[in-house]
């Protein structure tokens, strides 16, 4: 499989992607406040193996070691996440500056090591307090999320320019408050869609502060997006394959664009949405650039009987699959790159995640060997290399993820990372994924210097 790195822009950001919970630890440590993942992953039966990010990777005291690991990767960017209950322990109200003060040595080192940091400040973890004020139904919780934004922005916005606000509201709405298997583990459509809303309108707010707090800021919000197919030609798959993608992709796409929330999908939910004056403006600010994550495609049939959006996703047979039991489909990246490029008008894009996981195999020498997690990283950059020939303006990939970290739900079981993680004696390992990327990283600059 060949990869058109001459389709890539001389100053790509090749990165690695982590988020605060899934790797830092030390949860109770400096000031830190406990968030809805420590509360959830704490109440039994939740997580596989009643696992939990008490310790994760300890990168809360590792840092150092992880970011010498992005030096032999070669990568020059990296995307992380700002813990809420570390830096703003009450939710609202005073910083902590213990909390604060780490992040702000962890970007010094990444810069010095000639790394970019792109920070997102919302990976999930919302403060427990704010959760039992009622968390994101309630609107409040949008408003302290901008006053936090501001807060983060004004400390560190002068050394770092590429700011995420939201990653993946879809999962925070809808996996969160609907589906009921991530924090904060409810199953109420009503309080889902509220919490959509507020999210979004979090994110509107957010840019606004992030931007006076940091002129120059570079904004931008970073979704999970799918394609998504029906499973037959029937009307009733047709239409299923038409609300998926209004769940899954529209809802989260158009109120950012100006477009409101798409009338059919409000219909679908029947819910009313807790809007006010002004509100699809601020959640409409122009970005600098869109963020997607993408996993695995969507088939799926209508499923009357069921949770919105009433459709379920069928399994096709014969199609190669990960670890989480995903199915592998690059071509997926390739159409939604060029969607948000047609459809959405997009300027700049950056796959903000992309990865795989399997299961690893450490063998007696210490090394990790992992062919189809290369495989899968190859054959996504080809069709990113792709649609950046056919147009799209992608400026970076951040493979998901630097380590193995705590994959929520799944426990520590599913391994996602370019490097493995002993979580017993924290030692870390490249494995043969990360050596790769290495590799494709100084063929991509070998390129850019032929050329110069
Ligand atoms: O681990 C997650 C990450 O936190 C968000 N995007 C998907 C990844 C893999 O499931």
């Amino acid at each position: 499989m060949t990869i058109d790195f001459a389709a890539l822009p001389h100053d790509f950001l090749w990165g690695t992607a982590t988020s605060a919970y899934q790797i830092e630890g030390a949860v109770a440590e400096d000031g830190r406040s406990p968030s809805i993942w420590d509360t959830f992953s704490h109440t039994p039966g939740k997580i596989a193996g009643d696992d939990h990010g008490d310790i994760a990777c300890d990168h809360y005291h590792r840092w150092r070691e992880d970011i010498a690991l992005m030096r032999r990767l070669g990568t020059n960017a990296y995307r992380m996440s700002i813990a809420w209950p570390r830096v703003m322990p009450g939710g609202d109200g005073p910083a902590n500056p213990k909390g604060l003060a780490f992040y702000d040595e962890l970007i010094d080192t990444l810069l010095a090591a000639g790394i970019t940091p792109s920070v997102t400040l919302y990976h999930w973890d919302l403060p427990q307090v704010l959760q039992d004020r009622g968390g994101w139904p309630e609107r409040d919780t949008a408003e302290h999320f901008a006053a936090y934004a501001s807060v983060v922005a004004a400390r560190l916005g002068d050394r770092v320019s590429q700011w995420t606000t939201l990653n993946e509201p879809l999962c925070s709405a809808w996996i969160g408050h609907l589906e009921g298997t991530m924090a904060p583990g409810l199953t109420d459509l009503t309080a889902a869609v509220r919490a959509s809303y507020h999210l979004l309108l979090g994110h509107g707010l957010a840019v606004q502060a992030i931007r006076a707090a940091a002129p120059g800021a570079e904004v931008g919000i970073v979704n999970n997006l799918s394609t998504v197919h029906p499973a037959s030609d029937r009307p009733e798959d047709l239409a299923a394959a038409r609300r998926v993608d209004g769940h899954t992709n529209r809802w989260w796409l158009d109120p950012v664009h100006g477009r409101g929330f798409p009338a059919d999908m409000r219909e679908v939910y029947g819910v009313e949405l807790p809007e006010r004056a002004g509100d699809l403006e601020v959640i409409a600010a122009p970005l600098d650039w869109l963020g997607l994550n993408y996993y695995f495609p969507a088939t799926v049939t209508d499923d009357p009987r069921g949770p919105a959006p009433y459709a379920r996703s069928v399994r096709r047979e014969g199609v190669p699959r990960t670890g989480m039991d995903w199915e592998v489909d690059p071509s997926g990246i390739e159409a939604l790159l060029l969607r948000l490029t047609d459809e959405y008008g997009a300027r700049r894009l950056y796959v903000t995640e992309n990865g795989s996981a399997y299961p690893d195999v450490v063998r007696p020498d210490g090394t990790v060997d992992d062919p189809e997690r290369q495989a899968y990283l190859t054959a996504h950059l080809a069709a990113c290399a792709s649609a950046a020939r056919k147009g799209a303006p992608l400026a970076g990939y951040f493979a998901w993820s630097l380590l193995d970290n705590f994959e929520w739900a799944y426990g520590y079981d599913k391994r996602f990372g370019l490097v493995h993680v002993d979580y017993r004696t924290q030692t870390r390992t490249i494995k043969g994924t990360g050596r790769h990327y290495a590799d494709l990283i100084r063929r991509h600059r070998e390129g850019v210097a032929k050329a110069a």
